[in-house]
């Protein structure tokens, strides 16, 4: 079958056997699809909401590859302003009383039970929550009595009552939202987040919504970090994927949601603009990541993830650098290890570096890799199963590039930071690799390859000597959907973190806490290295039956400088949400963070 398109118009030709077969109608239908005309990879962004009128933009048969589509965040405006006029919906945040007035403690362990099973003492409704309150008969007071106990009674924090539907000149709809217990030191690490999610939330299930204001205390809205991880939390709460869905398949977000409001209650607002905007860039780098996990293979190869990155870099209008080596230039760079896995693949591998760099002095130079296969079939190894979740493969890539974009926004000071991407498809052909075969990656290094389904570390192995040597990265991180094992061994929640560098791994638990990409520190046991020894060559791509992801990282240890801090990230688990058949968008935060804290200078 050979398809033809010239000037939009598509003709088939079938060859002569199938001619007859084909009714007109069959030949007809395809048609209008091919007819779309193609999009450029630079024109303006696509958002959920023109999605709806447009046709998914189908392949042709020698090209099947188009750009990728970008999704961008809700055209929302937030700001910081103090109550006036009337909302859609307005969010009251409320905080249970401090624990201290829980009565005399009793030992009797009877007593204590019937104790929780007794309805809490309803909150107390203070300032603007309690004017507003007095304007609606005690309407408020009454919900939180009914709701007290499925609410926590506001301990939960992002906790929220039912709406409830008024008539009044503040609000159509009010909601009540758990603060958690009130204290004087009250730490709001990770409450932004919460709030932004639950608030986000509330608009999802209030399609009619259009103007929404959040009630917050002034401990809340004062704390720059808070109001930015709200903004954040916020606007990738609302991501949606309507790319590849046309007509009444599209799923629409918050759709007439158009202002947010933070208000602080009972002082003056603080107008935080500048959080809210850093916090909406992060956003916009959370959706480029889940745009790249989202896409499929025949959408997202490896060049359009380089178009992808040519496409970040432009939109930063200068604080982002791109370079983008291909199939040559990799060549000349010896990178046979990754060139060995992109073999078997029609497209033409490519090794993106983006670079950024700040204005001021430098006081680090760091490098963060993402393994990027956007597509894994196992190679001659096959997958047998879940081969269709392989387009995830790029999880680690789309983390970095995510960040990258974050990155470029935020222009942070003192640190100039390198992101780095191998790649390149798994894939079976006859030029593709087969078990036995012998690479040589660019340190000059000989593996083994004795599956090519671990592919992954022979794509790393060449982007960490790139990052390490070429660069002079001082400091690595590497993000992978690495192993199964992984996966095995922490579940979906949780990424494992290996390094041999205390410094680092505490460096990535600490910000694991604050942006809730959630990690644990796995151990480099050297003992297992032995596995890993080949007779013919320096090594193998794949150690024992146990211990896989150990092994894996083991493997990755051998291609940086022995002294160099170094850390395997292993985001096999938490790059997708089986539950919502979504990618989580894992990662961006935490590189971004990273990247950002290393820009500060050791104290
Ligand atoms: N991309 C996979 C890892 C993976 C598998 C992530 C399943 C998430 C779910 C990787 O390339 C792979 O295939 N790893 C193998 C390694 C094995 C052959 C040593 C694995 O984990 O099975
Ligand atoms: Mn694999
Ligand atoms: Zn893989």
């Amino acid at each position: 079958m050979h398809r033809n398109i010239r000037k939009g118009v598509q003709k088939i030709i079938y060859p002569m056997k199938f001619r007859t077969a084909f009714t007109a109608s069959v030949l007809i239908a395809p048609i209008s699809a091919f007819s779309v005309p193609r999009r450029s990879p630079f024109s303006q962004s696509f958002t959920a909401r023109n999605m709806a009128s447009t046709t998914f933009p189908t392949w042709s048969f020698d090209k099947p590859n188009a750009a990728m589509e970008w999704n961008d965040v809700l055209d929302v405006t937030m700001s910081s302003a103090s109550a006036s006029g009337t909302v859609d919906l307005l969010v009251i945040g409320v905080s249970p009383p401090a624990k201290a007035e829980k009565e005399e403690e009793d030992d009797d362990d009877e007593e204590e039970e019937e104790a929780t099973n007794k309805e809490p003492e309803p909150i107390a409704l203070t300032g603007s929550a309690k004017s507003l309150d007095d304007d609606l008969s005690g309407a408020l007071t009454d919900m939180l009595k009914d709701h007290a106990k499925s609410f926590k009674n506001g301990a939960t924090v992002g906790g929220t009552t039912p709406t409830l539907r008024v008539a009044s000149s503040t609000a159509k709809r009010i909601v009540l939202m758990g603060l958690g217990p009130e204290k004087d030191d009250k730490d709001w690490t990770n409450a932004g987040m919460a709030l932004g999610n639950a608030v986000a939330a509330k608009c999802k299930a209030e399609p009619k919504v259009a103007s929404c204001r959040v009630i917050l205390p002034e401990a809340v809205t004062g704390n720059a970090t808070t109001v930015r991880d709200f903004s954040t939390a916020f606007y990738q709460a609302l991501y949606a994927d309507n790319r590849y869905k046309s007509g009444s398949n599209v799923k629409k977000v918050a759709e007439a949601l158009k202002s947010i409001t933070l208000t602080t209650d009972g002082s003056d607002a603080v107008a935080d603009a500048a959080a809210i905007e850093q916090g909406r860039s992060i956003a916009r780098g959370i959706f480029l990541c889940k745009d790249i996990v989202n896409a499929p293979h025949n959408v997202l190869n490896s060049l359009s993830l380089a178009d992808t990155a040519r496409r970040i870099v432009e939109e930063s209008g200068g604080s982002l650098q791109c370079k983008i080596l291909n199939k040559d230039e990799c060549e000349a760079r010896g990178m046979g290890s990754f060139l060995g896995v992109a073999r078997g693949s029609e497209t033409e591998p490519q090794f993106i570096h983006i670079t950024y760099k700040p204005k001021g002095e430098i006081n680090s130079k760091v490098g963060v890799i993402g393994k990027g296969l956007l597509f894994d079939t196992g190679g001659y190894n096959i997958k047998t199963a879940m081969m269709e979740m392989m387009k995830f493969d790029c999880g680690g890539a789309a983390a970095v590039l995510g960040a990258a974009r974050a990155i470029g926004a935020l222009q942070p000071e003192g640190v100039e930071a390198h992101f780095c991407v191998a790649a390149c498809e798994n894939m079976i052909s006859d030029r593709a690799a087969v078990p036995s075969d012998i690479l040589t990656a660019s340190n000059g290094k000989t593996i083994e390859v004795m599956n090519t389904d671990a592919e992954g570390r022979l794509t790393l192995a060449d982007a960490l000597v790139y990052a390490d040597k070429e660069i002079g990265c001082e400091k690595i991180i590497e993000l992978s959907t690495l192993t199964g094992a992984c996966m095995i061994s922490l579940g979906k929640s949780l990424a494992g973190v290996w390094t041999l560098n205390d410094g680092l791994a505490e460096e990535i638990a600490n910000i694991s806490k604050v942006t809730g990409d959630k990690s644990w520190r796995m151990p480099m046991a050297m003992e297992y290295n032995d596995q890993l020894e080949s007779k013919f060559a320096d090594m193998k791509n794949i150690g024992g039956r146990y211990g896989g992801a150990i092994t894996a990282a083991l493997f990755l240890q051998k291609f940086v400088s022995k002294k160099k801090p170094f850390a395997h990230i292993d985001i096999a688990g938490p790059v997708w949400s089986d539950k919502e058949s979504m990618a989580t968008g894992y990662g961006t935060k935490l590189v971004t963070e990273w990247v950002c804290r290393q820009g500060k200078k050791a104290e």
